[in-house]
């Protein structure tokens, strides 16, 4: 394992950890479905103390696809220490991620990491929802087992496009109750959603709530948690070019109480309180840009 310390940070909570710049072997590169696959590579102690939300920055492997010049971030989705390995899930979607499928056991992967602030976790809260869409998926898993080990209950709510696009239950079935939801039969509608968060709640409310970058799942929590009472973040799949806080290419605008302050997604994030997250037309950064029809 050709292995390169190239910095050391201090994160938001005030706690040093260490980036390692590493290739790592191969262990295993499956697909999962039509267009997802899930990659686990031989890891160093550094990878392995990543955190729920944290991310790395791959350099995906030249294919014929094209020759991708910037790493590619990418979530965590396993850690296992018992036998030094970490993962990630993605979804096949352009030049970079053509890539990472071409890789087969006994290559190896650069990556750069763990990078980013991950997401909070209180053991003294009782129960906790997730709202997760597709590949977003990915992000949640390590919460879903964070919470476990800290003894929080979960509810959550997986939501894809059809039911054959189901991937990344397994650790919200092995720790928490799932709820599935699909664009082809309309639970994935908004309206849907919020129903089946109120009956949630009502049944067991929720302490805190946690979802990734659809703006329209976000809009809904901001409204569900200062309506029902709890607190809440997001993760952020903004686009980024160094990972590491120095081009300054993930910039979104941040409410700080009467204010809007632009920040690095890759440095301050990509996990954000919910209610620090601005409103669409409040904004002109891409999470005004991004998909409307997709929650
Ligand atoms: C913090 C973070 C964590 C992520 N975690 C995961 C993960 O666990 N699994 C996963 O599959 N993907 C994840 N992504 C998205 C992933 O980085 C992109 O899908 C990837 O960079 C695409 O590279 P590409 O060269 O294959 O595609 P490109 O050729 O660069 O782009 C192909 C398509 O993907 C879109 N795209 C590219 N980058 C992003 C991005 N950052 N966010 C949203 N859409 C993008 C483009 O708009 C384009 O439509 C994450 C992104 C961030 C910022
Ligand atoms: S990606 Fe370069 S500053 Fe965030």
């Amino acid at each position: 394992m050709l292995q390169n310390t190239v910095s050391t940070r201090r994160n938001i909570g005030g706690t040093e950890f260490p980036i390692l710049a590493a290739a790592l072997p191969v262990v295993a590169n499956d697909p999962v479905g039509d267009t997802y696959w899930h990659i686990r590579l031989k890891a160093a102690t550094t990878h392995l103390s990543s955190r729920p939300g944290q991310f790395f920055q791959l350099r995906c492997p030249r294919s014929e696809a094209g020759d991708p010049f910037l790493r590619r971030p990418m979530s965590v989705y396993a850690v296992d220490t018992n036998v030094g390995e970490i993962a990630f899930l993605y979804k096949v979607t352009g030049i970079g991620t053509t890539g990472l499928s071409t890789l087969v056991p006994g290559d190896t992967l650069d990556v750069l990491g763990p990078l980013g602030v991950g997401f909070d976790i209180n053991p003294e809260w009782d129960h906790v929802l997730v709202v997760a869409r597709g590949v977003g998926l990915a992000t949640m898993g390590p919460l879903a087992r964070a919470l476990h080990h800290n003894g929080v209950a979960l509810t959550a709510i997986c939501s894809y496009r059809t039911p054959e696009a189901t991937i990344g239950l397994e650790p919200f079935e092995l720790h928490g109750s799932v709820h599935t939801v699909y664009d082809t039969d309309g639970t994935s509608d908004i309206a849907s959603v919020d129903s089946l968060i109120r009956e949630e709640h009502a049944r067991r409310s929720f302490s805190f709530a946690y979802t990734c970058g659809s703006k329209r799942i976000v809009s809904l929590l901001q409204d569900l948690s200062s309506q029902l009472g709890f607190g809440g973040e997001v993760a952020l799949e903004q686009r980024m070019a160094c990972g590491l806080g120095m081009c300054h290419s993930c910039v979104i605008d941040l409410r700080r109480g009467d204010t809007v302050e632009s920040v690095r997604v890759c440095t301050r994030g990509p996990v954000f309180s919910l209610g620090d997250i601005v409103a669409p037309e409040e904004t002109l950064s891409w999470y005004r840009s991004c998909d409307e029809s997709a929650i």
